[in-house]
């Protein structure tokens, strides 16, 4: 078993990037720890308070934004970091090089349900030349990343990786605090009969999604030809999750339900690091329309369309977006 700090030297990995994933799993640590402790340390339900979303936040949500924060802004590794849990982007270190966006806990509606959640988190560089801390800074595409995984705290904690250089994973052993690395090469099938979307949300999808759904449910009886299995974790990191270990399609898309949010996935902060994994393990991510990772971001907390996985099969869904 390997740590993870000399397999990233042997890709020729910056020193600092190495010196910045481990502070951030520093609080990763934490968190699965707190979470562990669930009921016994108080920290389940939900505080008086909504993000910068409008969503609620749960008292997890904010204990692990503050956590990740923290020790980020300490570092003098970065410039500044956005969150989904902070209305706008918080300065750090004036000489840091990195600039950081996360989603401290995904999925946090499971955490009262003792349910998988997780930290996903994305990397980039500070644009040469570029001076103070600004959100200017922090719109550049996805293909910019530098870094980006997230961290499943499930019934073991594990990290999954990229540096650019394939897609790593590894475990948490809690008798030694460390994360060791368990999956060296992660790889998505390229074919799947599993597939995840939120259904109750079927009559409010475009036509293009409509069909390709209604084919997968019809299995053999329908074009497709073959019979389909759904699973829906409702936290897009046990889904993506699932996805990278055994193939699949994960999508949530564009929906009518509320007028005002087309989208739900967040794309600074969920779909680009997501995205950056998945092509990374031989899979595809796109909006319907375009590469995720292409797409020039506008803001910290813009939101976008999401369908990834199975080279295959996502190619086949984008066949009906044509
Ligand atoms: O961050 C949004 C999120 O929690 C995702 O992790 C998940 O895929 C989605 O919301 C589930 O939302 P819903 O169950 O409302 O469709």
């Amino acid at each position: 078993m390997q740590r993870f700090v000399p397999v990233l030297r042997n890709d020729n990995v910056d020193l600092d990037l190495i010196s910045l994933i481990n502070t951030l799993m520093a609080s990763c640590k934490e968190i699965s720890f707190r979470l562990h402790q669930g009921e016994l340390a108080d920290i389940l339900g939900s505080t008086l308070d909504e993000n910068i979303q409008g969503e609620t936040q749960k008292k997890l949500d904010v204990i692990s934004n503050q956590l990740i924060k923290d020790i980020l802004l300490e570092s003098g590794l970065v410039r500044a970091i956005a969150s989904e849990e902070e209305d706008t982007i918080v300065a750090g270190s004036e000489n840091g090089r990195y600039l950081v966006c996360f989603d401290p806990l995904d999925g946090s509606s499971n955490i009262d349900i003792n349910s998988l959640v997780g930290t996903i988190f994305s990397i980039m560089e500070v644009p040469e030349g570029q001076t103070g801390a600004t959100e200017e800074m922090f719109l550049q595409p996805g293909t910019q990343q530098v870094a980006a995984g997230y961290v499943l705290y499930g019934p073991s904690t594990q990290l999954v990786l990229t540096t650019g250089n394939g897609v790593r994973q590894y475990t948490l052993d809690n008798t030694i605090g460390e994360f060791l690395l368990t999956n060296e090469k992660m790889i998505i099938s390229e074919d799947t009969q599993e597939f995840a979307v939120n259904m109750s949300n079927q009559r409010f999808w475009q036509a293009p999604m409509q069909q390709y759904i209604s084919d997968l449910i019809a299995g053999d009886t329908g074009t497709r030809d073959k019979n389909f299995n759904m699973r829906w974790i409702a936290a897009m990191v046990g889904d993506v999750h699932r996805v990278l270990t055994r193939g699949g399609i994960f999508t949530y898309p564009t929906d009518t339900k509320n007028p005002k949010q087309p989208n739900k996935l967040r794309l600074m902060y969920e779909a680009n690091p997501m995205s950056f994994l998945v092509e990374q393990a031989g899979g595809v991510s796109s909006t319907g329309y375009q590469r995720i990772m292409e797409i020039q971001p506008t803001e910290i907390h813009q939101r976008v369309a999401v369908i990834l996985g199975s080279k295959n099969e996502v190619d086949t869904c984008l066949g009906y977006h044509k």
